[in-house]
């Protein structure tokens, strides 16, 4: 009888544990964006029903430690910090020499002792952290037990901004840091400077500030030869630029979010509202407006005069106190030679310095720049158009007319980082019904930008070095508003995201539908105007799951 009892005992704790090893089995792992390179799911659950202690020593630990505090705290969940805790209620944050890990690379592990994330330095405890958040559900405080270890692809992983065409506030550009920084993006490439206006405080020069900041007024409509000549404007000045304690602030604000900001002054074209301001230093002497419509203009910075380099210079010598910025972006787009062909000034320079061309005086106008920035321990990027008349030196070339100048740059040796508008431009329509806010032109879905591969085909595994990482570029000539920006960004920088961090091998669009699917209710969470158009490819996915 006793026998037959035990048997019958055992017999139910065999079918009980089963039933729970059936259970642990059935962890569900939240989508993650970007995708981690490897992710081990556990067999169970860590429930956080009181308040968790993260554990933080060092400087970078408690920086990561008191962000994470402020996320949770939006879950819900209660958590200080400590330096040590007994408790499994606890996330522990390590920065460890660790030379298995790379070094934006992350280990998070959760189990029954409670979280932990190991990194080389505070970046990587910070991007150990974005994923933790993204493995919190929804409904707060079951963690699923996984391992995961994970690195990105790419050292550059940029957005853009440009504030020059429409400008916005400094807490929105603190919120497209945050954003950015959740989708472990690592660059903050920040346009300041325009024709149509001059966004950063310079002391040197106030009227940049009074002149160049503002615009009488704003084209109505698409530009285009046509709207040049018969445009309508709305007869609203328009402008305002960042001060430098704001400047400040955000550099700040991002450097704690592990994001650098590369500033662009724009030079020798796109210059309109600096020479409203200081009309010298156009090659006519003006007068000049700050542009009130879109496009390229023939009037630049004069590459003759030595006052335009005076004047760059003194610019650059605030720019670069203000951006700790290894990079100095010199912009070197789309400026026309129509000026300097007809200048007396420009045409000595070229006779002095023994230029064949136009496109030599503008190499030589970037090449000066350059060495000014590099006696200053900086190194500049430009558009690809600085490849044109000759690269200067150390230049890092930004490929954006295509895949093209990305790869004669890095043939030459030179850095590059990829922003071909075919997949690069948000300022793109998503959508070809013509139902979608007025944009500069172009088609780029979701799906393109997740195609994208930054390392042209093209180029030898030696050359293919060269390539830092790409970005995506955000020109405002038609954003004028921030929820207006979020559309255009979301959630094409979460596919965007993906390409410059997971490895090339694992990415996979569906999947990554699937995974957006959850990812939505986060960008609900951060409040982003997102657009919803991959709404109807995800239906579709889960209508075919479910039959
Ligand atoms: C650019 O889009 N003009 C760089
Ligand atoms: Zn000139």
């Amino acid at each position: 009888m006793q026998k037959i009892t035990y048997a019958f005992m055992a017999l139910l704790l065999f079918a009980a544990c089963a039933k729970k090893e059936e259970n642990k089995t059935a962890v569900v792992i939240p989508g993650i964006i970007p995708k981690p390179v490897l992710l081990t799911p556990g067999n169970d659950y860590i429930h956080w029903d009181q308040s968790v202690a993260i554990i933080a020593k060092s400087a970078d630990e408690k920086n990561v430690g008191e962000l994470l505090a402020e996320f949770l705290k939006s879950k819900n969940i209660n958590a200080t910090i400590a330096e040590f805790s007994d408790d499994k209620n606890k996330i522990s944050l390590f920065t460890v020499e660790d030379s298995t890990l790379h070094k934006e690379g992350y280990k998070l592990a959760v189990d029954e002792k409670g979280v932990s994330i190991q990194a080389n330095n505070g970046a990587g405890l910070f991007y150990g952290a974005q994923t933790l958040l993204q493995l919190i559900p929804e409904n707060g405080k079951e963690i699923p037990f996984v391992t995961i270890t994970d690195y990105p692809r790419f050292a550059y992983r940029g957005l853009h901004l440009d504030v020059g065409r429409h400008t916005f506030s400094p807490d929105f550009i603190k919120k497209y840091i945050d954003l950015l920084a959740h989708h472990k993006f690592n660059r903050f490439h920040w346009h300041l400077t325009e024709d149509q206006g001059w966004r950063i405080e310079i002391k040197k020069y106030p009227r940049l500030q009074e002149i160049g900041a503002y615009r009488k007024e704003t084209a109505i409509g698409h530009a285009g030869t046509a709207q040049r000549e018969g445009a309508s404007f709305d007869g609203k000045r328009y402008g305002g630029y960042f001060t430098q304690d704001e400047v400040k602030d955000i550099v700040k604000y991002a450097a704690d979010r592990y994001v650098t900001i590369i500033p662009e002054i724009e030079l020798p074209g796109h210059a309109l509202a600096a020479l409203a301001a200081y009309p010298d230093l156009g090659c006519t002497g003006g007068p000049y407006q700050t542009a009130t419509s879109w496009g390229v203009f023939d009037d630049v910075f004069c590459a003759g005069k030595e006052e335009t380099f005076q004047f760059l210079e003194g610019v650059l010598d605030e720019v670069v106190e203000l951006f700790p910025s290894q990079y100095i972006h010199i912009g070197g787009d789309e400026c026309p030679k129509t000026k300097w062909e007809k200048c007396p000034h420009c045409q000595k320079r070229m006779k002095t310095e023994k230029l064949k061309n136009a496109h030599e005086l503008q190499s030589y106008f970037i090449q000066r720049m350059e060495k000014y920035l590099n006696g200053k321990n900086r190194q500049i990027i430009g558009w690809d158009e600085i490849l044109e008349g000759g690269l200067a030196p150390n230049a890092t070339v930004m490929s954006w007319r295509g895949e093209e100048g990305g790869i004669a740059a890095a043939r030459q040796n030179h850095d590059v980082i990829m922003t071909p508008g075919k997949w690069c431009y948000f300022d793109h329509y998503q959508d070809t019904t013509k139902s979608e806010p007025l944009a500069i032109g172009g088609y780029l879905p979701v799906k393109i930008v997740y195609s994208y591969e930054p390392v042209p085909s093209q180029l030898t595994a030696e050359e293919a070095k060269h390539v830092l990482g790409a970005q995506a570029n955000v020109w405002t000539e038609y954003i004028p508003t921030s929820d207006h920006v979020e559309y255009m960004v979301y959630p094409r920088a979460c596919a965007m995201a993906e390409v410059v961090w997971s490895p090339k091998e694992s990415r996979d669009y569906t999947d990554f539908l699937t995974r957006m699917d959850t990812h939505f209710k986060r960008l609900d969470d951060w409040k982003v105007n997102y657009a919803k158009h991959i709404q109807k490819e995800i239906d579709s996915l889960n209508l075919a799951t479910k039959k």
